[in-house]
């Protein structure tokens, strides 16, 4: 924390993305150094660039090759702004390109552990650990600087890339060939640290308590006396926009919590007594919430409907229906508050530029706010999941709530492969309920991403004792990810996979047989629809 009296955002990082798997971990890495920061992507026009005034710039790393004159270059009005650059991979190499210097593909990938010998005269790099200057970093290149534009000097070499680092500190340009925000880089946290307080100047106001208390504030200035509804689905986004919602304006608000037949096992309930008055928390909180039981109008909807992508519809828009119509019991409701994260602006920023392809629907409830005429209220809109996580623990929600894994919006609509229907909905909650609870006792599950119970609507034979079992299938996923848009399966212990297996069949008569999914995304996705 700091003494300094100013405004959280006044202090702020632009994080240049050119397309790389870990942008999004670069600017996590410098939010952890309580630094504001946020990312644009390479081809946003110069405006965007220039209205966001700040502290310093990163360039990301990317998949292209500058090699090519046809591949994304950084604007050039970011090395005019005269605030320090770092370069990482890619990064450095248009940084290099782009002033002079020359970059070639090598021969030799330059991929995992490596060694950099460190000019100990660097701003960026001298006394950041390691023996004799040597640290130990995580490379991923087929590129590297063979010679550096004029005024940079060399800050580290590699015994393959001799140019491994390099800056110019009369221009403030720095750049890595390694990549810092990783954790196989043991230095890259010190790194970042260094370049966003001692180059850049930034003195850590990003804190948990400083983010709550200026949400609190925008909130109250944006809502003023009006009444702000949210639809409350007891994950973790929508918790603490409750949360935070209810220490801003409290009886203001109203949560609606809908019951759409396709939670899992004792969700609905757990929602109602996490929020209860008569715990700590909901005494504090004493949100008016309301539930709303549309189990039947959701499975109506949905018979016979079996194309994924119609039943996010249909799930949707059934959602739409029902909340609007307890939402007009609010008299004088003006706002909807939403759970939107930093991640989906993200997004939508990317696709605003025409880059992103729709491989599914992840949000279902677009068109919401115009259909009812009300404003949004996105508290949580410059945030990642991590800091999501660390305000809901902040105003004391409980840590199982806030540690839960994500949930789609569709529920066990999506979980269920075809036609959905109440049967298959109950023995998969059952599965589900067998897969989770085992996790969680064998302290498994905070050390998996993402894990659930899938319903195959495919019959297989079985034998259970003496009788022939003709029933369908149950599939377990559990996935390992940093941002879900890439996950490795992950390796669970077999003997605890048999034991899951083993009381699915035996407790659950409607399942023949269970299998894990052992695909990794890409090529498959985390859910099954
Ligand atoms: P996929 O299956 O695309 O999932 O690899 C990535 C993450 O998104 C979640 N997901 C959804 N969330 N509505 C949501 O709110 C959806 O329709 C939806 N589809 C997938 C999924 O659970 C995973 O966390």
């Amino acid at each position: 924390m700091t003494s300094v009296n100013k405004n959280l955002h006044d202090e702020r990082l632009l994080i240049v993305d050119f397309g790389s798997q870990y942008t999004q971990l670069i600017a996590r890495r410098v939010r952890e150094c309580g630094v504001y920061c946020e990312i644009l992507p390479w081809d946003a026009p110069d405006d965007a660039f220039l209205e966001f005034s700040l502290n310093g710039i990163i360039l990301s790393g990317s998949p292209e090759t500058v090699t090519l004159g046809t591949t994304p270059r950084a604007a050039s009005c970011l090395f005019d702004l005269g605030v320090p650059v770092l370069g990482i991979c890619y990064g450095m190499q248009t940084m290099a390109t782009q002033m002079g210097g020359k970059v070639e593909s090598v021969a030799k990938h330059e991929f995992g552990h490596a060694q950099i010998d460190v000019d100990p005269s660097s701003q960026l790099l001298a006394d950041l650990g390691g023996k004799d200057g040597a640290l130990p970093v995580w490379m991923s290149h087929g590129d590297q600087v063979v010679a550096t534009p004029e005024g940079f000097s060399v800050s580290a070499s590699t015994s393959s890339a001799p140019i491994a680092a390099m800056e110019d500190v009369q221009r403030n340009l720095y750049a890595v060939q390694f990549h810092p925000e990783v954790t196989h880089t043991p230095c890259g946290a010190a790194l970042l640290k260094r370049f966003c307080h001692d180059i850049c100047g930034c003195h850590g106001l990003w804190t948990a308590d400083n983010i709550v208390e200026d949400a609190i504030a925008s909130v109250q200035a944006q809502v003023g006396e009006d009444q702000v509804i949210l639809g409350l689905s007891g994950g973790v986004d929508s918790s603490v926009v409750a949360a935070l919602l209810a220490r801003a304006v409290g009886s203001q608000l109203t949560c609606v919590f809908v019951d759409n037949g396709l939670l899992r096992k004792g969700e609905r309930q757990e929602v109602e007594s996490f929020f209860s008055p008569a715990n700590s928390i909901g005494n504090a909180l004493q949100l008016n919430l309301i539930t709303v039981d549309a189990e039947d109008e959701f499975l109506t909807k949905l018979d016979g409907v079996e194309d994924p992508e119609a039943k996010r519809k249909v799930i949707g828009n059934t959602f739409i229906d029902v909340f609007e119509r307890e939402a007009n019991k609010v008299e004088n409701a003006k706002w909807l508050a939403q759970g939107t994260i930093y991640p989906d602006v993200i997004e939508s920023a990317a696709s605003k530029y025409g880059k992103a392809h729709v491989i599914k629907s992840h949000h279902n409830v677009g068109g919401l706010p115009e259909r009812m005429d009300l404003k949004l209220v996105e508290p949580l809109r410059e945030l990642f999941k991590d800091e999501v996580r660390q305000i809901g623990l902040h105003l004391g929600l409980p840590a199982e709530l806030v540690q839960r894994h994500p949930f789609p919006g569709p529920g066990l609509g999506v979980r269920i492969l075809g036609a959905v229907n109440k049967p298959s909905a109950d023995v998969l909650r059952e599965a589900d309920h067998i897969f989770i609870t085992e996790l969680r006792s064998a302290d498994l599950y905070s050390k998996v991403s993402q894990a659930f119970a899938v319903f195959l609507p495919i019959k297989s034979v079985g034998v259970v004792g003496d009788a022939r079992r003709y029933a369908p299938v149950i599939a377990l996923r559990a996935v390992e990810t940093i941002d879900f848009m890439t996950a490795r399966w992950a390796h669970l212990p077999y003997d605890f996979i048999e034991h899951v297996s083993n009381r699915i069949i035996n407790e659950i008569s409607g399942v023949s047989r269970v299998v894990y999914d052992v695909s990794s995304k890409p090529p498959a996705t985390i859910e099954w629809e």
